[in-house]
């Protein structure tokens, strides 16, 4: 499985150029929390691609001069050299030396900048990772012209994944299932694939307004989260209940049944954070008003029958989801009376790509 993806050999050769991706950002509505070794997921996850939230990378290849270390790179965010930034590309070289062989031979300087406010909250991994595994992609497909596009998104994706977990759905596809799941054929622990069912047109243009209540570092990262899940006395069950939802939004997206999809993805988010608060060290990544958005989503869904919803990611934001028919309805309501809840009132419209 994992072979297919390291090279036997190039065929042709590399010239001093640039290479770039734009890669988007991504929600799950069923969420990946907790993960084997090797970056595999406990659970199969799924995910809306996202149009306005994104990385942009540049790669720039260049001879090799200096062999001090093991790779040769200069990473570049928005203009500015970041040291901080090293290890993380370091490590994520490492992991993925075996599956591009090149990467050694080479100097890369990598650029790149975000469509969304620096310190939003907002997770970059995943649309960062993405982007900067195609870039490496295009390199190799350079080096072997007669790669399908099919292994090429397939290889990104299980790229992605190795730079960040979620970064695997940020790859290919408006809605991507990644995860090895019974009722999915070709589904995988791997890479993520595009959704391959039905999908009513009530989920076309599904709306996502980001609610930006707390732009601030958050004080335990994903993958301290993760690691918290070995070991967690609901582990099990909560891997389970993820199956078992993605069992139940096929039918969900067939039929476009709204209100059941709401229960589902909400259900989701407040699991995540549960099992955060269940942890050991527990922890809450919500906030005051994070809390209260929730309320007054739900007293306006009670109030008007308008099917808006929410979901969270690791953090304090707020994901207010809507299908694009009632767009102008929740935006009213969303700056009548959300606006307030936000840091500065900010807060991102997007939607699914
Ligand atoms: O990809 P990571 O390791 O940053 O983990 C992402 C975890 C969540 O965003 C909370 C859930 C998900 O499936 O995206």
């Amino acid at each position: 499985m994992i072979q297919e993806f390291i090279p036997s050999g190039y065929t042709s050769s590399l010239s001093e150029e640039m290479y770039s991706h734009r890669a988007p950002s991504n929600i799950a509505l069923v969420k990946y929390w907790g993960k084997k070794q090797g970056q595999i997921p406990a659970n199969p996850s799924i995910s809306f691609t996202l149009s306005n939230c994104y990385t942009d990378t540049s790669v720039q290849l260049s001879t090799r001069t200096e062999y001090a270390e093991p790779y040769s790179f200069d990473i570049y965010f928005e203009g500015e050299l970041k040291e901080s930034f090293r290890a993380k590309i370091n490590s994520f070289f490492q992991r993925i030396e075996i599956y591009l062989p090149f990467i050694k031979e080479y100097h890369f300087e990598i650029r790149s900048m975000n469509s969304f406010p620096h310190s939003s909250g907002i997770a970059s991994s995943a649309s960062s990772m993405a982007a900067l595994s195609v870039c490496l992609m295009k390199i190799e497909k350079e080096l072997q012209p007669q790669m399908t596009d099919d292994f090429f998104w397939k290889k990104a994706s299980f790229l992605a994944r190795l730079g960040s977990g979620s970064a695997c759905r940020s790859v290919k596809g408006s809605i991507v299932l990644w995860g090895e799941h019974p009722e999915v054929d070709g589904s995988s622990d791997f890479y993520g694939i595009t959704y391959p069912f039905a999908i009513h047109p009530n989920f076309n243009n599904y709306q996502d307004t980001i609610l930006l209540i707390d732009k601030g570092q958050k004080q335990v990262s994903s993958s301290q989260g993760h690691n918290l899940m070995y070991g967690h006395p609901f582990a099990l069950q909560r891997f389970e209940q993820a199956s078992v939802n993605i069992s139940k939004l096929k039918t969900i997206f067939e039929q476009g049944d709204l209100n059941a999809f709401i229960e589902i993805v909400e259900s989701e988010a407040l699991t995540l954070h549960a099992m955060m608060m269940t942890s050991l060290p527990y922890f809450i990544l919500m906030k005051p008003n994070t809390l209260t958005a929730i309320e007054k989503i739900w007293q306006f869904r009670k109030q008007t029958g308008i099917p808006v919803g929410f979901t969270l990611d690791a953090g304090a934001n707020v994901h207010v989801l809507y299908p694009y028919k009632v767009k102008k309805e929740v935006l009213q309501f969303i700056d009548s009376q959300l606006t307030i809840l936000c840091e500065n009132g900010q807060y991102i419209k997007d939607e699914v790509k």
